[in-house]
């Protein structure tokens, strides 16, 4: 079929307004199915699509016509009046606009059925958008003409008022009687232009979806724009430059349908020999190997709107749903899936779908496709927010100026990072900053810093006096503005870790001979021989032999007993 005979279409409606019962119709019509086989909308194959009456994935069917209007032929290929119609499938659902676009990226022309009594309704509109930004023709079908209530007149006005559609273009059918469908397909294509690629140019297909068959593998949906695709070819793909062999081709009639070839226009099936759908980019271009092409404009990527954990019913399942959701999303590629972790549910996924619809098809799917039990959590949609603290920035910002620094720089490396450079004196930051910094930004700051010149600055010597005696190891240099509060901190330690003794023990913090701040340890009362009245001389050395090592990790300073831990803890004041 050269192109000039090859009609691409797409049925795009609100839900339920009759799409997947006309198409049933026409593939009825051309012989693809046959009449009253026994099951209605051949097209929604999935059971959960049956079940509730929905199409959730876009399904391709090749038809052959003969338009009689332009009189009979000879052989069919070669019948200028004989042919090759691809139909389309869409979803109705919103959720499922992504699948729509997909869809006609591949159509020229769209048959926009419309309810004779519900009129034009939310997804008529949205739909009809998506098809008018594709540049497709638009052919309005009035449908369930037959039902009491339909007013076909009525949604002519909104087709024209709303649209801008031509009244008179619009046909009026009935599914179900079958009334007026005569008209469809040679409205098809008198109205819909044939495809436009170029038949002697390299090869450049589509690629519209895949699904992953138990016996085949990988099985893609394409649309030859150009060129010729052959079995046993060698393609490429332009998203991930990996090469493939075309192991089979074929067109869907409805069934898989092997053909050895696809012509320029053509919508069909390929098996290359992918492991994966993740390799089956929708959207990617492929073409033969060696040749240099200019790859096709890509489909919107689907867009997550709605979240929620997936959890295994039986904690021990996970393994079941893990495989389920690995082979699901084999034929879903539009969900995204991470791994979470929950305190009450154990280990599980968070996911990622276009909708509650499509989250309630996907959980339905996994029960009855993949028996696996499924808890799924409240769902949830994307946020984006921003800390009123300009996240961590803030408290960095505080800290640097509690330990006198002076900002030099403050950028944004992109929208989760900021660079910040400070003079700090080394006497801040050589303690405690870099864990005070991580604590202060649950571990994302990361800090580095370099030697910078000496600074004048207003420092005094901080003097600790043990019961009046200083002790040169506590005594320590702080900034003035600091110093009344860093004596205070240091003392009120220290009076933690000194142990009582047989006398009172003043603590006392000063700068020169001013004390800024002042502690006391009252004395112990109680002497550790008090209890051994004479005799037990064995007892007594115990004792004294205990008391003597408790002293060995102490410092005795003039007369007070310092443990090494106050030394320490000292440090950690600045
Ligand atoms: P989705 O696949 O979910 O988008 O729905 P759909 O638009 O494909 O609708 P579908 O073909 O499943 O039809 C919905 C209901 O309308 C079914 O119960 C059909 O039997 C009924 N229906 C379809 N066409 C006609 C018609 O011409 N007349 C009447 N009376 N009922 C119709």
């Amino acid at each position: 079929y050269p192109p000039e005979r090859i009609r691409n279409f797409s049925i795009i409606a609100h839900v339920d307004h009759g799409k997947s019962t006309l198409a049933d119709r026409l593939l009825e019509l051309t012989g693809t199915i046959k009449r009253g086989h026994g099951q209605p909308q051949y097209l929604d194959k999935l059971q959960v699509e049956r079940e509730r009456g929905i199409t959730v994935k876009a399904q391709t069917a090749t038809m052959f016509y003969r338009n009689e209007l332009n009189g009979p032929g000879t052989s069919e290929a070669h019948n200028p009046s004989s042919f090759l119609l691809n139909l389309i499938d869409t979803p109705g659902h919103v959720d499922f606009s992504y699948e729509v676009s997909r869809s006609l990226a591949a159509c020229q022309g769209a048959l926009l059925v419309v309810d004779a009594a519900q009129g034009v309704q939310a997804q008529t509109v949205a739909n009809f958008y998506l098809a008018f930004e594709s540049e497709l023709t638009i052919i309005p079908v009035i449908n369930k003409i037959d039902q009491p209530t339909a007013d076909p007149d009525r949604v002519k006005a909104q087709l024209k008022s709303m649209f801008d559609l031509d009244p008179s273009e619009a046909l009026l059918t009935s599914a179900k009687t079958g009334q007026g469908l005569e008209h469809v397909l040679p409205a098809v294509i008198e109205r819909i232009p044939p495809p436009r690629g170029i038949i002697n140019s390299s090869l450049r297909m589509l690629l519209l979806d895949s699904y992953y068959d138990e016996y085949k593998g990988v099985i893609c949906h394409v649309a030859v724009v150009d060129g010729t695709l052959r079995k046993g070819d060698k393609i490429s793909s332009a998203a991930t430059g990996q090469a493939y062999e075309i192991v089979d081709v074929g067109i869907m009639h409805p069934e898989l349908t092997p053909t050895g070839v696809l012509l320029t226009g053509q919508v069909g099936y390929v098996v290359t020999g992918m492991r994966s759908t993740k390799e089956a980019r929708i959207g990617d271009t492929l073409y033969h190997n060696k040749s240099i092409v200019e790859p096709l404009p890509g489909f919107k990527p689907a867009k997550h709107m709605v979240f929620s954990g997936l959890y295994p019913a039986d904690g021990s399942d996970f393994e079941v749903l893990n495989h389920a959701i690995e082979r699901l999303t084999c034929n879903d590629a539009s969900v995204s899936v991470t791994k979470e972790t929950s305190t009450a549910l154990g280990l599980g996924f968070r996911c990622g779908f276009l909708g509650l619809l499509h989250m309630d098809v996907f959980h339905q799917r996994l029960e009855q496709e993949y028996g696996a039990h499924v808890i799924s959590t409240v769902p949830t949609v994307p946020y984006i927010f921003e800390y009123s603290d300009g996240r961590y920035v803030g408290s960095v910002i505080t800290l640097c100026s509690e330990r006198r620094g002076q900002q030099l720089e403050y950028s944004f490396i992109d929208s989760q990072r900021a660079f910040m450079k400070y003079r700090l004196p080394l006497r801040e930051i050589v303690v405690d900053f870099y864990n005070e910094l991580k604590s202060l930004t649950s571990g994302y700051a990361s800090f580095d810093y370099e030697d910078s010149e000496y600074q004048q600055a207003d420092m005094v010597k901080l003097d600790i006096l043990l019961n009046g005696q200083p002790v040169d190891a506590m005594a320590t240099i702080v900034h003035n503005l600091k110093a009344q509060r860093v004596g205070r901190e240091l003392v009120e330690k220290l009076k933690k870790f000194i142990d009582r003794q047989m006398f009172e023990i003043t603590i006392q913090a000063a700068i020169g001979s001013k004390v800024i701040a002042r502690e006391t340890i009252s004395a112990m009362r109680k002497n550790v021989l008090a209890k051994c009245y004479g005799g037990d001389v064995t007892r007594k050395r115990k004792l004294l032999e205990k008391q003597k090592e408790g002293k060995k990790r102490m410092k005795r300073v003039g007369s007070v007993d310092i443990p090494q831990e106050a030394f320490h803890q000292l440090l950690r004041v600045s």
